[in-house]
């Protein structure tokens, strides 16, 4: 491993080299909470020949790395032990299913069990002697067939999973039945199918509180207190987009609420670099969490330099928004244990075209949370229904014409002459008969390297034309910097790779770019502690 690290991260989850992708199987069970995840031991590239790596912690941010919780090894996974989940039978027993790359390449379903209940940290996997357990079906592709569900059981004590699935261009979520969990039966119809999306990469399916409550709930609730969200990594868009809608059981039928309408059609979780993520229901604390992989935005020369690739994000509580219409995410309250040494600005007047240090923290490893005080919206620049485009409105054109109401927000991982930044920011308009926001998470000048995807992250979203005050939280931690929007109703990870602001030469610093001034009401900004990751040598 190289010596000089500037890129490998304080506080997110890293296995200690080489490639890591999906979170699998992730779960609270009997005091500890288990994660495990896509890594190839053999190199800081995506390989042949997957494992599913395996940590426990006691509070989702200080972790102990195991030993692979399965590698392959027999005809049924020995070209790769793929995506999966976890789900916990009658009498506290966890069961994996996950998917092998046979001896074919062909995609299969397959089953584990720990070897010993009784070992606190479940170090040992058992693979099921009937493996594999569903071979790909008909009209589907033989490597397009992975990526099991956690599953839920009906009222009629049947258990119920989705896979993902391909065909051509067409992704498919599959149903599928089971009575004793290892024989499972097709439902004639699948859950969703759409087009030219590619495959249905990592589905998920869980149920939220329509109450407004930030309570999870377990995966098999179905009653009139929930609705139900569907998600999937759709591979064509590397994004992770979902549907909240009603689940019919007696039906097998999802129906996704399709009264949104305008540009807001599509939810996705995360506008930037987070993808295959998979939630689970922590009865700890009785809330849903949600993991999401990071991925490198460098080259693969970079990768194997630094001898590792890939991150997961913090950890995201999720609940349903009090509208019913959308999902929010916040990064998990136990990260707030890592904060350290505040420091607080408080009712101080941005002026257009200023530029204000947040000095005294880590500035490389921080925790940033600004309320803006808006001024008037009805000033803000008008825009044609045509130019309501997130692409376009992030575009260098749009980006150089000086704003009205931004933009104003961030500039992490800054240089002290402020020629490397990500600016993280919001920009208002005045649309015909609403006003709308951009947010923005901008890699132009994230670093002076060459060689780098600096594309811009961005979405839009319409705001109330009475709204007072806007809200961004930032983490950021050396290479990656995730922004939360408006208390997390709008996520955007960035991966970046600063030459220069880099450890104590990061800065951190607070801009407004419009014409009109902005107040920041609060901004509280911690030096973030580095989590701690400890190594099990011997399992033996
Ligand atoms: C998503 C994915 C999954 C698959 C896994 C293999 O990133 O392609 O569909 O199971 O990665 O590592």
């Amino acid at each position: 491993v190289p010596q000089k690290q500037p890129y490998r991260t304080w506080y997110h989850f890293q296995p200690p080299q080489n490639w890591m992708n999906d979170p699998n199987g992730p779960m609270y069970y009997k005091g500890v909470y288990h994660f495990f995840y896509q890594f190839n031991p053999y190199a800081p590239t995506f390989g042949r020949h997957m494992v599913w790596g395996h940590s426990v912690s006691y509070d989702l941010i200080n972790w102990i790395h195991l030993n692979h919780a399965i590698e392959p090894s027999e005809s049924y996974d020995i070209n790769g032990c793929y995506s999966g989940s976890i789900t916990i039978l009658p009498g506290e027993k966890p069961i994996i299913m996950y998917t092998g790359s046979d001896s074919n390449k062909h995609q299969v379903q397959n089953l584990a069990v720990p070897k010993n209940l009784s070992d606190t940290f479940l170090r040992e996997w058992e693979k099921h002697p009937q493996n594999p357990i569903l071979i790909p079906p008909s009209g589907v592709e033989v490597d397009g067939f992975r990526d099991p569900t956690t599953a839920w059981q009906g009222s009629d004590g049947k258990w119920r999973m989705i896979i993902g699935a391909k065909n051509g261009d067409e992704g498919k979520a599959l149903l599928y039945h089971s009575e004793d969990f290892v024989n499972w039966k097709p439902f004639p119809n699948p859950m969703y199918a759409s087009e030219n999306t590619g495959m249905f990469e990592c589905p998920d399916f869980f149920p939220v509180y329509i109450s407004g409550t930030k309570n999870g709930v377990d995966t098999s609730v179905q009653n009139s207190s929930v609705k139900h969200v569907l998600k999937t990594s759709y591979q064509n868009k590397q994004l992770e987009y979902y549907f909240v809608g009603d689940y019919f059981p007696d039906q097998e039928k999802f129906v996704p609420d399709d009264d949104l309408g305008g540009p807001n059609l599509t939810l996705i979780l995360d506008h930037g670099s987070f993808y295959a993520s998979k939630s689970f229901f922590d009865y700890a604390k009785n809330r849903r969490i949600l993991w999401g992989w990071s991925q490198e935005c460098d080259t693969t020369q970079d990768d194997n330099e630094k001898g590792w690739a890939g991150l997961q994000s913090i950890p995201r509580q999720v609940w349903l928004d009090a509208s019913g219409k959308m999902l929010m995410q916040w990064p998990i309250e136990e990260v707030e244990k890592l904060r350290d040494n505040q420091i607080s600005i408080k009712g101080e007047k941005l002026a257009g075209g200023s530029i204000l240090e947040v000095s005294g923290i880590t500035a490389s490893q921080a925790d940033v949370e600004v309320l803006f005080e808006l001024p008037e919206l009805e000033n803000a620049e008008f825009i044609d229904e045509s130019e309501v485009d997130p692409h376009l409105l992030c575009s260098e054109e749009y980006a150089s014409r000086s704003g009205i109401i931004g933009p104003f927000g961030l500039l992490a991982l800054a240089s002290e002459d402020q020629t490397e930044h990500t600016a993280i920011f919001f920009r208002i308009y005045r649309a015909p008969n609403r006003f709308v926001c951009l947010m923005c998470s901008d890699h132009r000048r994230s670093s002076l390297r060459q060689n780098l995807e600096k594309s811009s992250y961005r979405t839009i979203f319409d705001i109330d034309p009475k709204q007072k005050t806007i809200s961004l939280r930032c983490l950021i931690d050396r290479s990656i910097i995730e922004s939360f929007g408006e208390k997390g109703r709008i996520c955007i990870t960035s991966r970046v790779y600063p030459s220069l602001a880099i450890d104590k030469d990061a800065h951190l610093y607070v801009f407004n770019n419009g014409r009109q001034s902005v107040v920041i009401s609060e901004l509280n900004a911690w030096s973030m502690k580095q989590a701690e990751f400890g190594q099990e040598q011997s399992i033996k």
